[in-house]
């Protein structure tokens, strides 16, 4: 019987190395790495002309939204959009209408995802209120809880340490990780007060409405609760030299933390968001350059665990408003991720063996995603193929994402991914999405 898939003619990213190698597929599994001549005969060939290949990214931060928030993206649009950038695997944030936060929510949002996606897709729960209803969350299959400092989104009394605590102790027996979003409310609230009774309405208030100070703020506290209660925590979207501090105080202290940087902290700072203005407001903001070169150092130290898009859809309408204190902050990033990346090894700011370990490895290991985050025999066949050569212009207007707008707009990159497979199927091919709605996985918590 000859297996699946066999694809031939590549140079593959094989623990640390290029290999020029093939690869046979077989129901969604890799099941052999080698040689073309020692790979099995199969059903379909497919010639990879001497493409990198590297494991599929997995985007620890999407937003897919769907439900009462599909105007901004749903299922099939965000995950096209994640197959167009090179993304086989997206871990979806909580933050919808309505949130996901037990397992009723959580079972729904799984049902619509399955009928529509094209990549796989896990699940973050944001907390419920009822803390018993904490393991019937995780038997439901969310990978992780989503914590939000900044505002209420879930059950919890985010300004109560105490409540904190109980919540972290029940996760930390569940096994699964807390990811955080580092802001502290109370500081953004008094911040945006004084900002808004000035009368401002720019960027620049909006930045100075959520200083490094709440980031680094909120880190302290997540880190003494982590600390007290031996729970893994993943700090989101880390953005500041002293939110950075934070983080690597706790890190150096080998307690279990992790955190992520997203391109555009690392690709743009104060200057862009003046010029870009609301399109490219985010939570937290833009930084400085010297933020920008706190994170880029700790990055190349090898302090820096992932690297995720916070892929944070809304329309040009709710973005670009008069007034920044109506601006909707987020910016699409699934379909730029890859390219600026590789661009970045192009320029020599980042090896080949940073991104695979940054976008793949590490968050496969940090989410517990088994046989998933690298080319391994048996591993799932998640899988994108990169032209390093081609030169194109970032052109937001042909994103499969419904927020078809960028910061990134109109920048030259050089790297492009060409083909996307997922579980041995192949989803993109350049930048056409050819498998129908519904043929990803699910992917759950497993104990
Ligand atoms: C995110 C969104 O739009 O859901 N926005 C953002 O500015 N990053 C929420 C978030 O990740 O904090
Ligand atoms: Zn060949
Ligand atoms: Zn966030
Ligand atoms: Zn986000």
């Amino acid at each position: 019987m000859p297996v699946d898939m066999v694809l031939h003619n590549a140079k593959i990213y094989i623990r640390g190395r290029i290999v020029e190698a093939g690869l046979a597929i077989d129901e969604g599994r890799i099941i052999r790495i080698a040689k073309e001549t020692n790979l099995p005969p199969a059903s379909t060939k497919l010639n990879l002309k001497g493409h990198v290949t590297l494991p599929g990214l997995i985007d620890s931060h999407v937003h897919l939204r769907n439900q009462q928030l599909a105007y901004k993206e749903d299922f099939f649009s965000g995950t096209a959009a994640a197959a167009a950038g090179g993304v086989t695997l997206t871990i979806d944030m909580p933050n919808n209408k309505p949130v996901t936060m037990d397992s009723i929510s959580l079972r729904e949002r799984m049902r619509l995802a399955e009928r529509r996606a094209v990549v796989n897709v896990a699940f973050y729960s944001a907390f419920p209120q009822k803390l018993e209803e904490v393991p019937s969350i995780v038997k439901e299959g969310a990978m992780a809880f989503k914590l939000y400092m900044s505002e209420k989104i879930g059950g919890l009394d985010i300004d109560d340490d105490k409540l904190l605590l109980q919540a972290f102790n029940r996760v930390a027996k569940m096994g699964v990780p807390v990811a955080v979003h580092a802001e502290d409310r109370k500081i953004l609230e008094t911040k945006r007060r004084e900002m808004e009774k000035t009368g401002r309405k720019d960027v620049e208030a909006y930045v100075k409405a959520r200083p490094p100070e709440a980031e680094a703020q909120a880190i302290k506290r997540i880190v003494q609760l982590a600390k007290k209660s031996g729970v893994q925590v993943h700090f989101c979207h880390v953005s500041s030299a002293v939110g950075l501090n934070a983080f690597l105080t706790a890190k150096k202290d080998g307690l279990p933390v992790t955190c992520e940087v997203t391109p555009h902290h690392l690709l743009l700072s104060l200057e862009h968001l003046k010029r870009y203005r609301t399109l490219a407001l985010t939570n937290p903001p833009l930084r400085t350059r010297k933020d920008v070169i706190a994170l880029w150092s700790a990055l190349k130290q090898g302090f820096i665990d992932a690297l995720a898009s916070d892929h944070a859809p809304h329309t040009v309408e709710e973005k670009e408003v008069e007034s920044v204190w109506d601006a909707k902050p987020g910016i699409p990033g699934l379909e730029t991720t890859l390219p600026l990346l590789l661009t970045q090894v192009s320029e020599g700011r980042l090896t080949i063996a940073d991104l695979v370990r940054l976008t793949s490895e590490k968050p496969a290991e940090i989410f517990n995603l088994r046989n998933r985050g690298c080319l391994e025999e048996g591993n799932w066949a998640d899988i994108v193929v990169v032209d390093i050569n081609r030169k194109y212009k970032i052109d937001s207007s042909n994103f499969y994402s419904k927020a078809k707008y960028s910061p990134f707009d109109g920048w030259s990159v050089k790297g492009k991914p060409t083909k996307t497979f997922v579980n041995g199927q192949l989803v993109m091919d350049e930048g056409e999405i050819v498998a129908k709605p519904g043929t990803s996985q699910i992917v759950r918590w497993k104990g």
